[in-house]
């Protein structure tokens, strides 16, 4: 399998590092914007290989009490190794001393979370799908 770090870090990092990453279908500049995101969140965690970001995770809190993880993403040829599952878990040890670590996911991925230790809830959703600019 091929190397894989993790870095908690977006020093030295460009649009063109997020450009390939589709999930949240910003319709102009999507590097751009996926990078903007990330930097307002309270941590990330990106998966390189040779130096190209393949995954990311992205966490809002409000430095105390809740934290959320808002997105994540493996590139489509990385899925399937692991990635995933060891970003959410770098994040999960970074937030194990918050009242909460929540998030929100498709029902499709309820049981990819639910190995990870997460239990399955109600949400309610305001969204704004294929609607960002
Ligand atoms: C969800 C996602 C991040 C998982 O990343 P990944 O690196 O492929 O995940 P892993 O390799 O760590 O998968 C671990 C396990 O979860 C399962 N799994 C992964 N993606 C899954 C999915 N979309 N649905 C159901 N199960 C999934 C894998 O089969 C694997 O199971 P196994 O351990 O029995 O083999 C990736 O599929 C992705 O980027 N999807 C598109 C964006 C997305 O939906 N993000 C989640 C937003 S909440």
């Amino acid at each position: 399998m091929a190397r894989i770090d993790t870095v908690a870090t977006l020093d030295g990092r460009g649009p063109e590092d997020f450009a390939g990453f589709t999930m949240l279908g910003f319709a102009s500049e999507p590097g751009q914007r996926l990078l903007a995101m990330l930097h307002g969140c309270e941590a990330v965690e990106l998966a390189v290989h040779d130096g190209h970001v393949v995954g990311y995770g992205a966490v809002i809190g409000d430095g105390n009490t809740f934290a959320f993880l808002t997105s994540l993403e493996v590139l489509p040829d990385w899925r399937g190794q692991g990635i995933g599952s060891t970003l959410v878990r770098r994040l999960q040890d970074r937030f194990s001393g918050r009242y909460a670590f929540d998030l929100a996911c498709d029902e499709g991925l309820v049981g990819f979370y639910e190995a990870l230790g997460f239990t399955k809830a109600t949400a309610m959703l305001s969204r704004n799908y294929g609607g960002l600019s």
